[in-house]
């Protein structure tokens, strides 16, 4: 009875490993696979690339929207999309890039297009107000400051990169 046993055991000690080593080869040729699969996906999320957008001398202190294309790949589909961006020049002369992206439910935001507010960014969708430099006023609907484009000035040309939240551009 102990020897049927091990005869047994030798034979599943068998199995389990040509199981491993087979299943360990399955996974060296079909990781790369998976890999290549899914890397356009995980390639989507990263940040944008720097575009040409304007000239910096173009840029006063009120702010002016700006519409420009980037070149986004969605999983395996590249497309062109247009893009906007309300730029100006601060105080000090440093540039600031806004997104016109309301942050309350995503419709398009306007500079001085309200008339009780001249020096605001205004949405026309709920009343949503914007402090110029992109803070969203208190008791409108928007819950969070505009988001803020990375930049880049050389040789006189505006690049804008990733909009992102207030404080992390
Ligand atoms: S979408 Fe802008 S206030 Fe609602």
């Amino acid at each position: 009875m102990s020897e049927k046993n091990h005869r047994v055991s030798r034979r599943q000690f068998l199995n389990y490993t040509l199981t491993g080593v087979g299943g360990f080869m399955a996974a060296g040729m079909l990781m790369p696979m998976v890999r290549f699969a899914i890397d356009p996906v995980l390639k989507a999320g990263a940040d944008q690339e720097m575009v040409y957008v304007c000239e910096e001398s173009e840029l006063t202190t009120e702010p002016e929207r700006f519409d420009f294309k980037i070149d986004q790949v969605d999983a395996w589909y590249e497309s062109e999309e247009p893009r906007s961006a309300w730029i100006f020049k601060s105080e000090n002369g440093d540039v600031i890039a806004l997104s016109p992206v309301c942050k309350h439910l995503g419709c398009t935001v306007n500079w001085a297009s309200d008339e009780a507010n001249p020096n605001r960014f205004f949405c026309p969708c709920h009343y949503g107000l914007y402090e110029k430099n992109g803070d969203n006023v208190p008791n409108t609907p928007p819950l969070a400051p505009l988001d803020v484009y990375e930049h880049k000035v050389e040789d006189g040309k505006v690049y804008l990169g990733s909009a992102k939240p207030k404080g992390e551009a």
